[in-house]
């Protein structure tokens, strides 16, 4: 027998307060709904439908080819929104599990449990539940004196006694498909909301179906994430799970609270990361290296025992051994050799260094290639960009840069060159030359006299 979900995204989600629709607003910089459709992915299910509406587009693209679609043009409540799936699903035969795009944190193991224990039961409905001790929001579950669920109802909707009920609906749901799709037309329109709720299954499939309930302890995981402050909570379970992950892993964070690692993140064991450091995108981590604090790195490769203090380092790759920072950036493509040193104020963009380099204060290296062991003065700088175009440095083997030396670029320096300090270089640099670049000093004997005025007269 097949399973297939369906998730519902179709809401503009009007207490988020945002532009972009609810179930694209990303939690670690993932949408939240990739996380349901991943742990889907993950889980029993055959097949996937989402239920998409307010800018659709964005679902469109974001799961091409991943999971049908079904369009709710007009989003008239939950119940509406599984009416949309209709033709899509209505003569299907299997059992379907319905969650909701806001709930980024139940995992694959919780939607494989509750549809077992659907089909072991022989329930023809299942209701996932969970406990909240503050449960406002929420959908209340109504019981009877045997225990057995009458009804939901919606907080809004709820006596002050109902609002008292602690037990919630989480909003999954498992059906047997072909039943789901004979009751849907009954469900009326809430006149208080003018929306068609699909909590109203349960009162309607209690009279000729067997319907019941799956308890989610791990209540935390149950939570739907409707504005901005519930978008905080789920960050910090995430954090919390990611880090935690890592740490068993061999990782050593230090002051965990402070250090978000996102999702796509490889690290391997041995190495340390210290406090306020952020580190994102598909970055890989490798062993004995050690990042932060005070570190934002995205999608970059940082391989074995380098130390990466206080930087921001962006879609590079840096090899062993390095040390990057105080203050440093890397960005665009530094691709940052071994054994090298990145200080303080320097900025490298779409450049290799070789091995053994240095740029240890106050330095621009951009759209360059250098050799191995190049010193770059302090003050040193590629001058690659004319006002319209970006051109290219080239340096050799051996380099010594002085202080302040301007790289007018497109422009070769050659193996085991010796550049002035001062210099502004506008010409190619042959292979072993020193090249002086600067206005020759002329010492004027007894002539400061002129310049510096008299004690006396600064009264
Ligand atoms: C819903 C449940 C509530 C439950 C809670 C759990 C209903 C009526 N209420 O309330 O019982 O406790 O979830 O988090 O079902 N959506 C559509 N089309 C629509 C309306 C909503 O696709 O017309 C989608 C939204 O994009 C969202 C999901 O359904 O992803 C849930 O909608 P939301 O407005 O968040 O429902 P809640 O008020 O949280
Ligand atoms: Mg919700």
């Amino acid at each position: 027998m097949k399973n297939y979900a369906i998730v519902l995204a179709a809401g503009k989600g009007t207490r988020m307060k945002t532009e972009l629709p609810k179930c694209a607003f990303p939690i670690l910089k993932k949408p939240m709904i990739e996380y349901i459709v991943e742990n889907i992915e993950e889980s029993v299910v055959d097949e996937t439908v989402c239920v998409i509406g307010y800018q659709r587009q964005i679902f469109e693209k974001m799961f091409d080819g991943r999971v049908n679609f079904a369009y709710q043009e007009q989003q008239l409540g939950t119940g509406h929104a599984v009416m949309a799936t209709k033709e899509l699903m209505a003569n299907k035969r299997g059992t379907t599990i319905i969650l909701l795009g806001d709930m980024p944190l139940i995992d694959a193991k919780i939607i494989n449990r509750a549809i077992s224990y659907h089909r072991d039961r022989g329930n023809d409905l299942t209701v996932v539940t969970s406990e909240f001790d503050n449960p406002k929001g929420y959908g209340r579950i109504i019981r009877n004196e045997y225990r057995n669920i009458e009804a939901i109802v919606e907080h809004i909707d709820c006596t002050d006694e109902q609002k008292r009920i602690k037990e919630i609906n989480t909003g999954i749901y498992i059906v047997n498909n072909s039943d789901l799709f004979k009751v849907l037309d009954s469900i009326q329109v809430n006149e208080r909301k003018g929306e068609y709720y699909l909590t109203d299954i349960v009162e309607i499939m209690k009279k000729d179906y067997v319907v019941g309930t799956f308890v989610l302890w791990d209540s935390i995981k149950a939570m739907g994430v409707n504005d901005l402050f519930s978008v905080s909570v789920a960050e910090k379970v995430l954090r919390e799970q990611i880090n935690r992950t890592h740490m068993l892993n061999g990782v050593s964070i230090i002051n965990p609270s402070t250090v978000t690692i996102g999702h796509d993140v490889k690290i391997e064991s041995n190495v340390i990361i210290y406090p306020n450091t952020y580190i994102t995108g598909p970055s890989v981590i490798k062993t004995g290296a050690k990042v932060g604090p005070n570190t934002e790195l995205h999608t970059s490769i940082v391989h074995e025992n380098v130390y990466i203090k206080h930087s921001i380092v962006f879609d590079s790759e840096i090899h062993a051994n390095t040390v990057i920072g105080p203050f440093a950036h890397l960005r665009n493509g530094a691709n940052i050799g071994e054994n090298n040193r990145i200080g303080n104020f320097v900025e490298i963009k779409n450049s290799i260094t070789g091995n053994d380099t240095k740029a240890a204060h106050l330095a621009y290296i951009g759209d360059a290639i250098t050799g191995n062991n190049v010193n770059f003065g302090c003050g040193s700088i590629t001058v690659n960009y004319d006002g319209i175009k970006k051109h290219k440095t080239i340096i050799g083997n051996d380099v010594f840069i002085g202080c302040n030396t301007n790289l007018i670029a497109p422009i070769n320096v050659g193996d085991n060159v010796f550049i002035a300090a001062g210099s502004t270089v506008t010409k190619n640099i042959p292979k072993g030359a020193l090249a002086i670049a600067r206005n020759k000093q002329i010492n004027k004997a007894d002539y400061a006299k002129n310049f510096i005025r008299a004690k006396d007269d600064q009264k």
